[in-house]
């Protein structure tokens, strides 16, 4: 079903007192109508879904692997996820995909896992710089959505664009660029919440949030602040029309 949907990626950032802290400041401030799902760390969950408890604030893990339980150490499974209270999974970051060298087929049975598990995959796709400059944008991520997602039900699927060469820069995906891929994905998604990530900033947010096929954003940096995250948020509602 589409619907709006703002998502925290905190990445590895921070330490519990720091994690808490923010949570706590976000649970004080956010109030608003938009989902609003952050993911922090692993070793965090835990404690921060005793602070998002009595908050409209869900609670997401940025990765998992695809087994229930056995001997993978060093992996996290999704009961474990759900045993502490996350109803949403990040899959197939761009950071899994080129630094920990995830693949389609991966990131596949994570989705099919994830969804057996009844935890909502936030899949994100999106091309590398080259791939835009051999004019291979759409064909890669047309490629890691149906790789990902043929035959899966995708009642509780998200999708977020998130370019490559947008991520952590400071300086998003043009417009013109946001609205051509959101409204390709679409076409393949009809109903699927597609988000946007990369650089999503309070002083953006409105713009973006003004392009009719953006349901909502993915953001990185920009969420490790609450104040600004809160920002973010009231910033796409405004767009939106939403009051
Ligand atoms: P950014 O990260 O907002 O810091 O660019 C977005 C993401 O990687 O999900």
């Amino acid at each position: 079903m589409r619907r709006n949907i703002i998502a925290a990626n905190w990445k590895m950032y921070f330490t519990i007192n720091e994690a808490e802290a923010v949570a706590n400041r976000m649970a004080e401030v956010v109030n608003n109508k938009t989902k609003v799902i952050v993911c922090p760390p692993f070793v965090f969950l835990d404690r921060l879904s005793k602070v998002f408890l009595k908050t409209s604030i869900k609670l997401g893990a940025q990765n998992m692997y695809f087994e229930e339980k056995g001997a993978f150490t060093g992996e996290i499974s999704p009961t474990m996820i759900e045993s502490v209270g996350c109803e949403y999974v990040i899959i197939g970051h761009s950071e899994r995909r080129h630094i920990f060298g995830e693949r389609d087929i991966d990131i596949r049975k994570k989705v099919v896992s994830a969804i057996e598990h009844n935890l909502k995959p936030i899949l994100c796709v999106g091309e590398t710089l080259t791939q835009r400059k051999d004019g291979k944008a759409k064909d890669v991520v047309e490629r890691q959505i149906i790789t990902a997602l043929d035959g899966v039900d995708l009642n509780s699927v998200v999708v977020a664009y998130e370019p490559v060469w947008a991520i952590g820069t400071g300086v998003p995906a043009d417009l013109d660029t946001v609205n051509e891929m959101h409204s390709f994905i679409r076409g393949l998604l009809e109903d699927v919440p597609i988000l946007y990530g990369g650089s999503v900033k309070d002083k953006n947010a409105y713009e973006l949030a003004q392009i009719n096929d953006v349901d909502g954003f993915l953001v990185g940096s920009a969420s490790l602040d609450a104040d600004t995250f809160k920002k973010i948020i009231d910033e796409f509602e405004r767009a939106k029309g939403v009051n």
